[in-house]
């Protein structure tokens, strides 16, 4: 399976100035290394315009952060998937952690986040991922369990391929604002591979043998010193990155 990696710039590039300079090097690393890994950049959605063009004719994607769960409407404040596709926008991130637990996002608005942007053709990256305290109280596999049955609600055969799951545990997440008292760190290689075999079967469980063919994403304080271990492992298909992706030489050593 192709690996699929993603920079997640979330609202700490603000300035057009700090994005042109991280895609220039960005383009010049990729130019000289061609990846064999697709790359997506998911920039604060005001400057989605700046960079499709930035990026335009190059291996570099762009994703969304966000979606209106309409495409239009009286809803101030929103942004619609037939806008984002007006400007080559090929990913959604849909039901990120910073969402669900900052501005209160439910699975079911999740699931509606990703029927429209699969209607529309764009590509949902759905985030799943348990808090500290549901890990410790053994209730990780439930979490993930109602994330991905909710979260995927009448998605059809054909829309499988289209979809990218990205599992992110909250604990890993390096933002403070979801892990108040909590050690932040990336999971362990074992704490890994066991939560993605387990997202893994699920999903064929659920869908049969298209359930093998998803991209399974790894996300949470993931860096060039704890990426290649944890990319061996067979149902990790590339990473989500938050941190790491606002420095185009850390960001690159990931997926080259
Ligand atoms: P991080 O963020 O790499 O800074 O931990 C990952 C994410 O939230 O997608």
């Amino acid at each position: 399976m192709k690996q699929i990696f993603g920079g997640n710039w979330k609202l700490k590039l603000v300035k057009k100035q700090e994005i042109e300079q991280l895609l220039n090097d960005l383009k010049n690393i990729m130019a000289e290394n061609n990846p064999s890994a697709e790359i997506f950049v998911a920039p604060p959605a005001i400057f989605i315009p700046m960079v499709a063009e930035n990026v335009n004719g190059t291996q570099i994607k762009l994703a969304a952060q966000n979606v209106s769960e309409k495409v239009s409407g009286a809803l101030t404040g929103e942004i619609s998937v037939a806008s984002l596709k007006e400007f080559n926008v090929e990913y959604v991130i849909i039901g990120h952690s910073e969402r669900r637990h900052i501005f209160s996002e439910t699975n079911e608005s999740t699931n509606r986040k990703v029927l429209i942007t699969l209607e529309n053709g764009l590509k949902p990256v759905l985030c799943i991922g348990e808090t500290a305290a549901e890990r410790r109280n053994n209730m990780t596999e439930k979490v993930l369990i109602e994330q991905l049955d909710i979260g995927l609600q009448g998605v059809t055969g054909n829309q499988l391929e289209d979809i990218v799951i990205a599992y992110e545990p909250v604990w890993a997440i390096n933002n403070p604002l979801l892990n108040k008292d909590e050690t932040i760190r990336a999971a362990t290689p074992k704490e890994a591979e066991q939560t993605h075999s387990f997202i893994r079967s699920h999903l064929v469980k659920k869908f049969g043998d298209v359930g093998k063919l998803l991209p399974l994403q790894y996300g949470g304080s993931m860096n060039a010193d704890n990426a290649k271990e944890l990319l061996q492992i067979p149902d990790i298909n590339g990473g989500l990155i938050g941190t790491a992706s606002l420095d185009a030489t850390k960001f690159s050593k990931i997926f080259l």
